[in-house]
């Protein structure tokens, strides 16, 4: 047995313990236990590291924004062990053959482990079901992926008990509402948040509970999907940007970022107990993709600096560890049906060191991505100073301590 000796944050709180790891799993945890080689956190807390369930990594096909090698370092860097990757590549992850050929990409690439979400528009082979992580169903049109026939999403999900994600805005709704123009006003005004109410409501009459609403934009869309019972992502994006900053082309992304106001109501929310989870969508463009408003595609990157974003939200009163380590870590991992997020028995050792006075500008300089930018530019961050992926050091003083590859994948449980 490995052990790892320190300040844990386990069931709620910060205490001292030694947690005792096999094959990369937690079998026990308690005091001055003994083992093979202990390794002893002299500086900071432990904390469960990010699962993070919204990711595109951009493979196959679109492998000069971001490839599994690039991503997954960045997500490394960023304190997350668990990557969920998005079908919309090239070709999209919505045949057998092509969920293999991203699978065999991801696992000689991936520095974190990771999972693979199917794209849910026609009838699927039951096997396959078998095999994939999670589905994604795209209402609307957004970048690289058509909008499924939303009349067909009863049929669609049947017998499917697995996470089942939505990129809920109404189809009929964005194309109604398109608007030229060429900054983040109109951006917002093109897909309006009733495009996102919209779709949700109609969920709401396909019945069932098993939807996940990604990344929502409207306080109205958490209240609805509460009622409806699905569960709803927000990304650090709509919590901690707006519309009304100066990001220009770099800020265009789906669902648009709305007013300061809204913003403030989506942290509001997520620090009450509202919503679910918090994920990146890491979408990364280049900037020459980036250069011309109209023309730019929607996307931003973000799968280093969520985690970062979240410590510093608590250090500056934001948030508690509880909402934190809940929707980062604990929930993700509980939606995939994957072992991780918590520092528990039977789950792995994916553990973050996080020490509150690393504080630290966000700079594009020092992020990870292929695409050398990040809409978070000069914000604070606290990044994770060591990382471990199933008990292994896989990053120490900030230094990645693992070869691409060393990630493998999870497929969920149910
Ligand atoms: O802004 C977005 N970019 N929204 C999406 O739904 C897709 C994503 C991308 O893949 O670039
Ligand atoms: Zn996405």
């Amino acid at each position: 047995m490995e052990v790892i000796e320190g300040k844990f944050y386990i069931d709620g709180e910060i205490r001292a313990a030694s947690i005792g790891i096999e094959e990369g799993r937690i079998v026990k945890i308690g005091k001055n236990l003994t083992g093979d080689r202990i390794i002893r956190i002299e500086e900071g807390t432990v904390f469960p590291s990010m699962v993070d369930m919204h990711v595109h990594m951009r493979e196959p096909g679109y492998a000069w924004k971001e490839d599994f090698e690039s991503g997954t370092l960045s997500a490394l860097h960023g304190g997350v062990t668990f990557v969920l990757d998005m079908p919309n590549t090239k070709p999209p992850v919505d045949s057998p053959e092509n969920f293999r050929t991203k699978l065999k990409i991801a696992s000689s690439k991936s520095y974190v482990d990771f999972g693979i979400a199917y794209l849910l528009h026609k009838k699927i082979d039951r096997s396959i079901a078998e095999e994939v992580t999670s589905f994604k169903i795209y209402m609307s049109e957004t970048t690289n992926v058509d909008p499924v026939n939303y009349l067909m999403i009863p049929e669609l999900i049947k017998d499917i008990k697995k996470n089942i994600t939505v990129h809920a805005e109404f189809q009929e709704c964005v194309q109604k509402s398109k608007k030229e123009g060429g900054n983040l006003l109109y951006h917002d005004m093109s897909r309006p948040e009733t495009c996102e109410v919209m779709a949700v409501r109609y969920l709401g009459t396909v019945g069932g509970s098993g939807f996940h609403i990604a990344h929502v934009s409207s306080p109205d869309t958490v209240e609805l999907s509460r009622i409806f019972g699905f569960t709803k992502e927000v990304t650090p994006h709509h919590l901690f940007l707006n519309r009304d900053m100066d990001l220009g082309s770099l800020g265009k992304v789906n669902p648009p970022l709305r007013s300061p106001f809204i913003s403030e109501r989506l942290r509001y929310l997520l620090s009450s107990g509202y919503i679910d989870v918090v994920a990146s969508d890491h979408s990364p463009h280049t900037l020459e993709e980036k250069s011309d408003f109209k023309a730019a595609p929607s996307g931003l990157p973000g799968v280093e600096t969520s985690l970062p974003l979240l410590f510093q939200a608590y250090k500056d009163s934001i948030l508690t560890l509880d909402v934190l380590v809940k929707v980062a870590m604990e929930r993700p991992g509980f939606l995939l049906g994957i072992p991780k997020g918590k520092i528990a028995p039977g789950y792995d050792a994916d553990l973050s060191v996080i020490r509150l006075s690393d504080s630290r500008r966000i700079k594009s300089s020092d992020m990870h991505y292929k695409c050398g930018w990040t809409p978070f530019e000069n914000m604070w961050g606290i990044f994770p100073r060591k990382v471990f992926i199933r008990g292994e050091m896989a990053l120490d003083n900030f230094e990645e301590t693992v070869e691409p590859g060393f990630g493998i994948y999870y497929k969920s449980n149910r």
